[in-house]
């Protein structure tokens, strides 16, 4: 039986950077893969195992999207920093709290959240970026090295993206 994606990553969500387009499909994948675990009724430390990779793959992301931002001068960089960081905090909270309830409608409940929040970010406030990121290739692609030079993040621990249902470009 194959279990039905979440979210399915299309054209439409993408921002014209590849950078950017492929965390989103892999954020997307993880949270297809969160979505698996909790219909399979994987133990609670698998899914805080996903839900731990989704923040630390979230953070990096956003720190990449701002680094690119910063890059082309976009000028609703600070609002679009203050997302993020609301963004972080309600993931880190979903995580605390997935640790603390022990009702089982917290599977089901996280996944709405995550769904609606990447969705709608990605859809309207990355998509704003577009024109900026488009218009500017030459210092996305020098903001894009500089942040792949310096990134901190071991994605070994967060799996294979292609692995995932969902992720199809
Ligand atoms: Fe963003
Ligand atoms: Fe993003």
């Amino acid at each position: 039986m194959t279990a039905m994606p979440l979210i399915i990553w299309t054209e439409t969500m993408s921002v014209g950077v590849e950078s950017i387009d492929t965390d989103h499909k892999f954020m997307v994948s993880l949270i297809n893969r969160l979505k698996d675990a909790v219909d399979a009724d994987e133990d609670r430390a698998a899914v805080g195992s996903v839900l731990n990779a989704l923040l630390d793959y979230t953070v990096y992301h956003f720190g990449r999207e701002e680094a690119l931002m910063a890059a082309v001068e976009y000028p609703e960089l600070d609002t679009h920093r203050r997302l993020h960081a609301e963004l972080a905090d309600r993931v880190k909270a979903i995580r605390a709290d997935y640790t603390e309830r022990q009702d089982a409608e917290i599977g089901v409940e996280v996944l709405a959240f995550l769904k609606s929040w990447l969705v709608r970010h990605i859809l309207g406030d990355d998509m704003d970026l577009r024109p900026y990121l488009v218009g500017r290739p030459d210092a996305v692609a020098e903001a894009d090295r500089a942040y792949a030079e310096q990134a901190p993040l071991d994605m070994a621990a967060a799996g294979d993206p292609e692995e995932s249902s969902g992720a199809s470009s």
